[in-house]
């Protein structure tokens, strides 16, 4: 049983439709954020030293020193990294007691991470009246994995969790931060499919593929992949061509994918992911056996289109499907996918894009 608490904070995963390993060289995403969410139910105290909060998912309840709080390695450092970026900022949010629950699965690529950032910020927000706008909280959440945890992710989750729409994907911006809301179609399902594959290689992979880009835009003198063209490309060594060139192109499809969208066209929407696909998994190399098998066998299923979403080399993929059958075409991949990696642990959910990060106050 939850105890009673004075504020409610429902914050939303994160999947991304399109737009992969482009937002760290300033380039075009199109996320959602999704019904799978973090809930968090607190109470401030006046306490200036310490947080206590019970994970219900991890089986923890933890004393976090917001005091000059300080990483060590566990989830309570989006806890405390929270707190020492918004003091950095010259804000003073005093500590509370808090219990996380929620129905979002953690470390499966849906951005646990950034959606209990985005709770925790939301919260201490609306208590203290900081007056802080989405895109702000955004960008603090991203400083959070940037500066406090470690992790050089770009602003893209933070961004979904913090500013989406029901019913819609955003397509970002994320030089400018501007957006425009993409409707989702409702006769379309988004399936998660988790393959089970734990991303082992994320960290050092992502961060060589970000050196790389960084170099090849540096070469260019540009700092946004949004002002390179394909023939820019040519001035470029073949790896920092290879990888910078499929960052264009995705900057591209980004495009297509929106027009598709709009004008109803769910085939032409699905072969942009694909060939995102192919391309992420040939030029990127940011793919794994597991991930290029469930897209093969979504589209053998019927699928409109699929492919991994997030840093990738393992972790989730999505397929796009129609609503009616959504059920059956989920069950049919995961025992295709199940026979063919039977040591593999996978798991799916079909989603609903979803409000960005909400609070209410029991009062
Ligand atoms: C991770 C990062 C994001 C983004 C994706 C790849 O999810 O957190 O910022 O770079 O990888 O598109």
């Amino acid at each position: 049983m939850r105890d009673q608490h004075e504020y409610q904070i429902v914050s939303p995963g994160r999947v991304n439709l399109i737009g992969e390993h482009t937002d760290y060289t300033y380039g075009y995403v199109m996320p959602l954020a999704t019904d799978l969410h973090t809930r968090l139910d607190a109470t401030p105290t006046d306490q200036a030293e310490e947080v206590q909060i019970r994970s219900e998912a991890i089986g923890e309840t933890r004393t976090v020193s917001i005091d000059d709080p300080q990483a060590n390695g566990d989830w309570t450092d989006y806890v405390a990294g929270c707190y020492a970026v918004l003091q950095a900022e010259g804000y003073d949010p005093a500590g509370f007691v808090g219990e996380l629950s929620g129905d979002l699965p953690l470390g499966s690529g849906m951005s646990s991470s950034a959606s209990l950032e985005l709770a925790i910020i939301g919260f201490l927000d609306s208590v203290h009246e900081f007056g802080l706008s989405r895109e702000e909280m955004a960008t603090l959440a991203q400083r959070v994995e940037n500066d406090f945890v470690g992790v050089s992710c770009g602003i893209m989750d933070q961004f979904a969790v913090a500013l989406g729409q029901a019913d819609h994907a955003l397509k970002i911006d994320t030089e400018s931060l501007g957006y425009e809301p993409v409707r989702f179609p409702e006769d379309l399902e988004v399936v998660v499919f988790h393959t089970g594959v734990e991303r082992e290689l994320v960290d050092s992979e992502y961060n060589q593929r970000r050196e790389t880009v960084e170099a090849a835009l540096d070469t260019l003198g540009e700092s946004s992949s949004k002002d390179v063209s394909a023939d820019d490309l040519d001035a470029l060594p073949p790896l920092q061509k290879q990888r910078l060139g499929y960052v264009i192109r995705e900057n591209e499809r980004v495009q297509r994918a929106v027009e598709a969208l709009e004008s109803g066209d769910n085939a032409g929407f699905g072969d942009v992911l694909v060939t995102a696909h192919r391309d992420i998994a040939e030029n990127y190399e940011a793919s794994c056996a597991e991930l290029d098998f469930f897209v093969d066998a979504a589209l053998e299923e019927g699928a409109y289109g699929a492919r991994l979403t997030g840093a990738g080399w393992g972790g989730t993929a999505i397929a796009i499907v129609d609503t009616a059958g959504a059920d059956a075409f989920a069950e049919s991949v995961y025992e295709t996918y199940t026979d063919q990696f039977p040591d593999r642990d996978p798991h799916y959910h079909l989603v609903t894009a979803s409000e960005g990060v909400s609070v209410s106050a029991e009062n």
